[in-house]
């Protein structure tokens, strides 16, 4: 007997996908292979009986033919693990039906039918933390991408959208609160001890944004009246054990920024919020930050939980970031959605840019820029440049998870800033506006999208449009000619080949620029040019001297600018550029420059004259009194190593880090005196979370981290001060990271007593691993050893073993250890966790994915780890997909 038709199956056995070795080639999907849906899904009822290990779940779906399908006589329901327990048809038993593989294929006869699938899932069993799970006694769910079908028989694709209405019951004691999307139209408890609920979500969706919650939860609540005068009911669950200890202090700021975030989509995009009802539940253990299911977002602990004893002033922005994020989803996602998941920067990349616009506005608007270009250049530069790289629209994937890259939502974010950059805010409103009210309620396309700009921003982006279909950074060589009167910018842009694409095309890139006087110190003017050839001239008249050229400000286009700049034009532009961005670009190209001079060959770096300039710079930066101390401390910053391999060819780690921890060393010792006395001025501002205090606080550990590595003494016993006076986690955090690389007694002592302080706190414990696995200490590989073998570490949940492996993988100097001990531990990691959490193993690869970029003897051990990972049997499509495109 098929063991999908026996309805004895026991709840163990439903899980058989999780144990079934995958195929050997996984099939590869391919955007251009794109078919409507063969039959539409107007409606789902979803009946749950609530269990830690045995879920029923009775699926009821009203299908249509769909008239812009093929005709076929089979639907097909994707299902991942799971095994239909009965299946009826219009309320018959029936058995046209058969298994393809994970899916359930049913041959219906006419053009609407109703279909009913039974199934029976275990929580508790299920590690992979997608579709139905347990963590810490509740269950949640996760559905994007394609989780759903972990749950339920359904065509679990995004361009198939259903009203959903969810009726649960389970144990009173246990799962107290349940919720789902949309609105609880009613409730009530049953004789046995068990309650239901019931919700309807009225708004159309795919099945990746339904969501189920049900456990012992207690809610942090409020209200927003929304720009047309509709109240919404605003909820924040997290944990709420019976003993206390629960997370309710510290819901505050996410539901500030909330409300904050409500407020500014209306006026800045004119988006209302569109259900009575808004729920934000944080759970802690979650495969990435959050998700923003339908009127039921579900967050990771870690960007909901906040308080000043607990959560650094970064943890606090990125709380607020992401909770704008998933609440930017409801309009830019969910109303509007994806036809498929090839157009997943459509959603991503314009939430991230709305959610950066947000921050921008709320705090400083510059250093949330220069924070923002960071990220790019040090995740997605070196994604675009290696074996991973690929269009923010790309063309093919085997498992969509792997694309959830920092390529499809930050450089897609800056794609379509780009638009807005060319087309100015008023134009750029009208175009999303266009885009909104077009497209509210469809599943759409990126090209729909840059449509719609061209329709209603007034842009010709017909050229544009390669930046959705070219991969790789673009590098633009400048050089700037005077002669007479006249300066004359020639500029000459080539994109890279990235694998799949040997030959490219010139993109129109948007670059904004000003041309200084080098007298007066000013500037007559920004100007807008775009570069739409391969190469160009742009004439400025009217300069009897040669002026100084501020290019790419605010970073208008995400490109490599290559040009060689005289040392003292730099330190001018550091010191006078009225562009905050250009003025911390010109800081980093100055220390780029010296440290990359000599090719990065081992120890040598520029010049003599190099590094004073560097001094003199970062001196008066330190000494300008017209800056506040947020961007001083953002000025203070060394570029860093990613981003300084990315400029080489071929690097040598080793010789990167110590060449740059030499250029530290040496400032710290030149600068001891006037970083003593900032880090003393700062320590007397009080805590606070005003601009000031928050500057204050990011100079202290700024100062720290320049005199550690050139006066280690004098840095140890600050920062065993700083750590000893802390009243809140950015102190005490910051002068912990110092001194967890540093050889000093108070390094052992101070680590146990941060432990112990917050014992218990998971996300605090996160942060005592990250600490010592990111450290400069010497022996960093060694403590990342030892810690794996902490009776706190577990592979179970993500964001522990992030804290120990991430920052391990991305602290250069312990990771890319010459005997290759770094590399096989990460190896090793992806090994042991692959059964376990697929997708969270598979986003380890990308760091031994760099071998080509590094010096040979490294190179070729990253290698072999690759290949040992690709020998393995039984690995995960995610894991497979991820080695071999790194082997290529
Ligand atoms: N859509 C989510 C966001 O960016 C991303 C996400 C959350 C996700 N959980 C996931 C993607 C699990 C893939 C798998 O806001
Ligand atoms: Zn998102």
């Amino acid at each position: 007997m098929d063991i999908a038709r026996d309805p004895t199956v026991t709840a163990d056995d439903t899980q058989i996908a999780d144990a079934a070795p995958m195929p050997q080639h996984p099939q590869e999907i391919r955007r251009e292979d794109y078919h409507p849906p063969e039959w539409l899904v107007p409606q789902v009822a979803l009946d749950f009986a609530l269990d830690l290990d045995a879920t029923r779940v009775v699926t009821r779906l009203t299908v249509q033919r769909n008239p812009e399908g093929g005709g076929d006589k089979a639907i097909r329901l994707n299902g991942d693990g799971i095994a239909a327990l009965a299946v009826t048809v219009d309320g018959n038993a029936t058995n046209d039906w058969q298994m393809d593989g994970p899916d359930l294929l049913i041959t219906l006869p006419g053009e609407a039918h109703e279909i009913v699938v039974e199934t029976q899932i275990n929580p508790a069993a299920n590690s992979q933390l997608m579709g139905l799970y347990a963590s810490n006694g509740m269950l949640c769910t996760q559905c994007e991408a394609e989780g759903f079908r972990r749950i339920a028989f359904f065509p679990d694709r995004p361009d198939v959208l259903s009203t959903y209405s969810v009726r649960m019951t389970g144990d009173k004691a246990r799962f107290p609160v349940l919720l789902s999307n949309g609105n609880c139209t009613d409730s009530g408890d049953n004789a046995d001890g068990t309650h239901w609920a019931e919700w309807h979500d009225p708004w159309p969706k795919p099945s990746y944004l339904f969501a189920l919650v049900a456990g012992d939860l207690a809610a942090d609540r409020d209200t927003f009246t929304t720009m047309s005068g509709r109240e919404v009911q605003l909820a924040i669950w997290v944990r709420a054990p019976k003993g206390g200890g629960g997370d309710l202090d510290r819901t505050g700021h996410a539901m500030r920024s909330l409300k904050k975030s409500m407020k500014w989509d209306e006026e800045v995009f004119g988006r209302e919020y569109d259900l009575d009802l808004f729920n934000i539940v944080a759970v802690s253990d979650f495969n990435m930050g959050a998700m923003e299911n339908k009127g039921l977002n579900v967050f990771n602990t870690r960007y909901v939980l906040a308080d000043p004893e607990t959560a650094t002033d970064g943890d606090y922005d990125a709380v607020e970031g992401v909770i704008a994020h998933e609440y930017f989803h409801n309009w830019s996602g969910n109303r509007v959605t994806c036809r498929d998941w090839f157009q997943l920067s459509l959603k991503e990349g314009l939430t991230v840019l709305r959610d950066q616009l947000f921050s921008q506005d709320m705090g400083s608007e510059s250093v949330k820029r220069i924070e923002d270009v960071r990220i790019l250049r040090s995740a997605q530069f070196p994604e675009d440049s290696g074996p991973l790289a690929h269009p923010i629209r790309p063309d093919s994937y085997r498992e969509i998870s792997n694309f959830y890259t920092s390529t499809v939502y930050n450089k897609g974010a800056e794609v379509i800033r780009m638009m807005r950059t060319m087309a100015g805010p008023e134009a750029f409103r009208k175009g999303t506006d266009l885009y909104f009210d077009r497209h509210d309620g469809e599943a759409a396309t990126c090209e729909d999208f840059v449509k719609a700009m061209e329709d209603g921003a007034g842009l010709d982006l017909s050229r544009f449009r390669l930046w959705y279909s070219q991969a790789g950074t673009p590098r633009v060589e400048a050089r700037l000619k005077h002669a007479g009167n006249e300066a004359v910018l020639h500029l000459k842009q080539t994109v890279p080949a990235t694998p799949g694409q040997p030959e490219k095309q010139p993109m129109p890139i948007p670059l904004r620029l000003a041309l200084f006087d080098r007298e007066s110190g000013g500037h007559r003017g920004e100007q807008l040019i775009v570069l739409d050839k391969a190469s160009d001239s742009f004439r400025f008249g009217g300069f009897a001297t040669p002026p100084v050229l501020s290019l790419n400000r605010g970073f208008s286009a995400p490109v490599a600018i290559e040009r060689q700049v005289a040392e003292d034009e730099l330190v001018f532009l550091a010191a006078h550029d009225d562009d905050p961005f250009a003025r911390y670009e010109a800081m980093q190209s100055l220390t780029v420059q010296y440290l990359t001079a000599a090719g990065g060959e081992a120890g040598a770096t520029g010049s003599g004259a190099g590094r004073e300039a560097i001094g003199t710079a970062l001196e008066a930066i330190l000494a300008d009194s017209a800056l506040d101390d947020l961007m001083r401390g953002e000025l203070m910053m060394l570029p860093g190593e990613t981003y300084l391999a990315e400029q080489l060819l071929v690097a040598d780690p080793g010789a990167i880090h110590a060449a740059r921890e030499g250029l530290k060393g040496w400032l710290g010792a030149r600068l001891e005196q006037r970083l003593v006395a900032l880090h003393e001025r700062a320590s007397a501002v009080p805590y606070g979370l005003d601009a000031a205090a928050r500057g204050a606080r990011k100079l202290k550990t700024q100062a720290l981290v320049l005199l550690a590595a050139g006066v280690p003494e004098v840095a140890a016993r600050l920062a065993a001060e700083q750590y000893r006076a802390a009243d809140n986690m950015t102190d005490r955090q910051g002068a912990l990271m110092v001194l967890a690389g540093l050889e000093t007694p108070a390094r052992a002592e101070l680590l146990a007593d941060f432990k112990a302080r917050y014992e218990g706190n998971a996300l605090v414990t996160d942060k005592w691993f990250s600490l010592q696995a990111g450290s400069l200490h010497p022996q960093a590989l060694d403590h990342v050893r030892e810690l794996a073998g902490h009776s706190d570490f577990t592979l179970a949940n993500p964001n522990r073993v992030r804290s120990l492996y991430m920052a391990f993988a991305a602290n250069p100097q312990a990771f890319h250890a010459a005997s290759g001990e770094g590399y096989r531990m990460i190896a090793d990691l992806i090994l042991a966790l692959d059964p376990i959490n697929a997708q969270t193993a598979a986003r380890f690869v990308p760091p031994l994915g760099r071998w080509r970029r590094i010096e040979p003897a490294r190179s070729a051990l990253m290698r072999a780890e690759l290949e040992r990972i690709a020998a393995a049997p039984n690995l995960s499509r995610d894991t497979a997909e991820q080695v071999g495109r790194s082997l290529g």
